[in-house]
């Protein structure tokens, strides 16, 4: 069964994250996004840190296009799955995955300080510290592990996007808004547990203060946040949908699409 605490559904999820259907266009948006800021902003080879990465999904993105990689996550059940998955690989991307480790984004120390030529902590593992002093030596350890003019991605879940999805998904928990505003964790009583939901100006001010020069923000569900059903309809007619992500492209940075978004993405330079 599935655990409710953001550690334990990690842990409890098994394939669930990896086998996650592609089919749908609308969870497609937030990957399209993200690898669009990474090809932006990543150098064009390097040591990459995977933080947070889970099952290993960007890990193998990443070493298909040519980075070393370490992957670093918490979960040894997300762990299992990865390495499945990057055995499965050709030799030459496998060559690329050169550490898979268990271990907390707080405490980075078998990482010297500028080890990794870039580092990324994409899909939340951020928000799922719930103590601020665990956020502040997270973003701490993230900064230091990065190389001088690093670039450093980092994605956390949004206050007020949350407040857009209880209205839209789970109407039934608008009575634990009042208290969410003071609290920001479990906006709802049926998802999201134990994580902390940031407004764009608090997770620049977090980076910022740990010396990252924050260069942008962005939605990565862009102005698509929360429009799943006409998202996917779209995207059966393909010069609409053509049309519609180079929108998504040319929008998601702006001040007022970012925060509504479901995942905001901070990238800077360490
Ligand atoms: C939604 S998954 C995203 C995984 C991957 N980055 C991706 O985009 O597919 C969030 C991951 O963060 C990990 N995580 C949560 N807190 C963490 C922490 N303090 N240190 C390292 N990993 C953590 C979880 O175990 C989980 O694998």
């Amino acid at each position: 069964m599935v655990n409710d605490t953001a550690h334990g559904y990690h842990e409890g999820c098994g394939r669930l994250e990896w086998d996650r259907p592609p089919e749908s266009a609308y969870s497609q948006v937030e990957h399209t996004i993200i690898v669009h800021y990474l090809d932006k902003y990543l150098p064009p080879k390097g040591l990459v840190l995977d933080a947070g990465g889970g099952n290993g999904r960007y890990t193998i993105e990443l070493a298909e296009r040519g980075y070393q990689v370490v992957l670093l996550d918490r979960s040894a059940a997300q762990l299992a799955i990865a390495k499945e998955e990057v055995a499965r690989l050709p030799k030459v991307v496998r060559d690329n995955i050169l550490d898979i480790v268990q271990g907390s984004i707080e405490d980075l120390s078998e990482f010297e300080s500028g080890h990794f030529d870039a580092v990324v902590c994409i899909r939340g593992a951020l928000s799922r510290l719930i103590e601020r002093d665990a956020r502040e030596k997270a973003a701490e350890e993230l900064a230091r592990v990065a190389r001088p003019v690093g670039p450093v991605f980092a994605t956390v879940l949004s206050f007020y996007g949350a407040l857009r999805k209880v209205l839209s998904e789970y109407p039934e928990d608008m009575h634990l808004l009042p208290e969410f505003f003071e609290s920001r964790q479990k906006p709802t009583s049926t998802a999201y547990r134990d994580c902390f939901f940031f407004t764009p100006e608090e997770m620049v001010d977090l980076l910022a203060r740990k010396g990252i020069e924050v260069v942008e923000y962005v939605g990565v569900q862009g102005l698509s946040a929360h429009l799943k059903d006409v998202t996917d309809e779209c995207s059966r007619t393909p010069e609409r949908w053509a049309v519609w992500k180079e929108v998504l492209l040319k929008t998601c940075n702006h001040p007022s699409v970012v925060g509504v978004s479901d995942h905001i993405l901070v990238i800077g330079f360490a």
